[in-house]
């Protein structure tokens, strides 16, 4: 059990009193409120005519390698998401938390090089050449000399085929930045003299999204005795783990059905990455081809229960977020977002995500193996349509409830039930 004192129930608060209930200054709260103005966004991309809103939730009880966090920040618009990452997370909190880990935050950078002559023999030259291209990225290139990001060595790969193509990977420590910045300038300014060198033309620049050695992994143990619901209390707790298991074990063989289980994880880790700016479509990319690494499309997130009965989640994936850098710079709530995670390494934010993913992927299959997901998605859509009517207090609840007992959550009867304002 973690010793963190539990944190406080937001969803009790009334809106305007949970950023404050977080311990957010009044200045972090006046940023949240404010959000990205028109006139960042117009600095941010082209013919930009305004801002687009997502809800931003907080997931409550996550403990991470020891550490109590204070909240989760997602940038989600599906209902159910942040509740289940809360769920799970407080589940695992009662047997110390996740554990999580991750590589250093090591980018590639692609240069192709076509039409060489001898593509083994222009492979030997780059070998030889190598240190002396990293030290002239890193000390005397005005382009790529920094203080954030190092080039740290070269590697090649010939793909056969017509045309045959020699393909340099450029290996580069990106610190706390995402690092694409960095990595398309290294290549481009690398290119000419990978073509020199090898006789050949350089056509594609650019970052690998295959980030596969920025790896971020996480483990939780939910006590069997945890996994029943009032609901699904008859069922003994090593069948609900057996259940969840199966639900693992399908995922890990069929592609279809490792797609949808993908995509569960995939709702908790876009939404962090949302939260804190990061480029939520490179994280989407790795994170799919590395699910497909061996050439099988399979699991990224895996249970298992151990001697004592126990379920056991593993996940790993690609993370390459970073906390400087980007919009991560530029938008206000994005630094809120940081600061509610008191993360202080981009390594640190990876491994936070990688916790949020299997989260969220224990509560999906958790409902699944029981009661089925509409379920609960039904229960929070019947309070939003009683909260829609004009319901407040407790009789937000109760009118939920009624809502989801009669299997008709419509606000006309919504607002019908709370006409009568009689107990229910
Ligand atoms: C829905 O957004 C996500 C799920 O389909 C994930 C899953 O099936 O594991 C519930």
């Amino acid at each position: 059990m973690s010793d963190a004192p539990a944190p406080p129930r937001l969803r009790d608060l009334p809106l305007d009193d949970r950023p404050a209930a977080l311990g957010l200054s009044d200045a972090q709260i006046a940023a949240l409120r404010a959000g990205l103005s028109p006139a960042q966004a117009e600095r941010m991309i082209e013919n930009a005519i305004g801002v687009f809103g997502l809800p931003l939730g907080v997931a409550q009880h996550f403990v991470v390698n020891g550490r109590a966090i204070a909240g989760v920040p997602m940038a989600i618009e599906e209902a159910s998401v942040v509740a289940a990452c809360s769920y799970a997370a407080k589940l695992a909190r009662a047997s110390g938390g996740f554990t999580a880990g991750s590589s250093a935050p090591i980018m590639i950078g692609q240069v192709q090089l076509l039409d060489v002559p001898d593509v083994e023999a222009a492979r030997a030259r780059i070998a030889a050449e190598a240190d002396a291209l990293i030290s002239w990225l890193n000390e005397d290139n005005p382009s790529t000399r920094s203080r954030h990001v190092r080039a740290l060595r070269l590697e090649t790969r010939i793909l056969a085929g017509d045309p045959p193509m020699l393909i340099v990977h450029l290996l580069y420590d990106c610190g706390d930045a995402m690092g694409a910045n960095a990595v398309n300038t290294a290549c481009e300014a690398l290119a000419p003299r990978l073509e020199a060198l090898t006789e050949g033309r350089a056509n594609l620049r650019i970052l690998s999204n295959l980030s596969d050695r920025r790896l971020a992994w996480a483990t939780c143990t939910i006590r069997a005795d945890l996994l029943a619901t009032r609901t699904d209390a008859a069922l003994p707790p090593e069948a609900i783990a057996q259940r969840i298991v199966e639900a693992s074990l399908f995922a890990e063989r069929d592609p279809y059905r490792a797609a949808t289980h993908n995509k569960g994880i995939m709702n908790g880790i876009d939404a962090v990455v949302i939260a804190t700016g990061n480029d939520w479509r490179a994280v989407e990319a790795a994170a799919h081809a590395y699910a497909a690494r061996d050439g099988r499309y399979t699991a990224l997130a895996t249970w298992r229960t151990d001697a004592a009965g126990n379920l056991v989640g593993r996940i790993e994936l690609p993370l390459a977020v970073g906390i400087v850098g980007g919009a991560t710079r530029v938008h206000p709530a994005a630094q809120v977002a940081l600061a509610l995670l008191g993360v202080k390494t981009a390594r640190e934010l990876a491994e936070v995500i990688a916790c949020v993913g299997l989260a969220q992927n224990f509560a999906a299959l958790r409902a699944l193996a029981m009661e089925g997901i509409q379920q609960g998605h039904m229960a929070l859509h019947a309070r939003q349509v009683a909260i829609a009517a004009g319901a407040q207090g407790e009789w937000v609840e109760r009118i939920a409830a009624q809502l989801v007992a009669e299997r008709n959550v419509r606000l006309e009867r919504a607002q019908a039930l709370l006409k009568q304002q009689t107990p229910l």
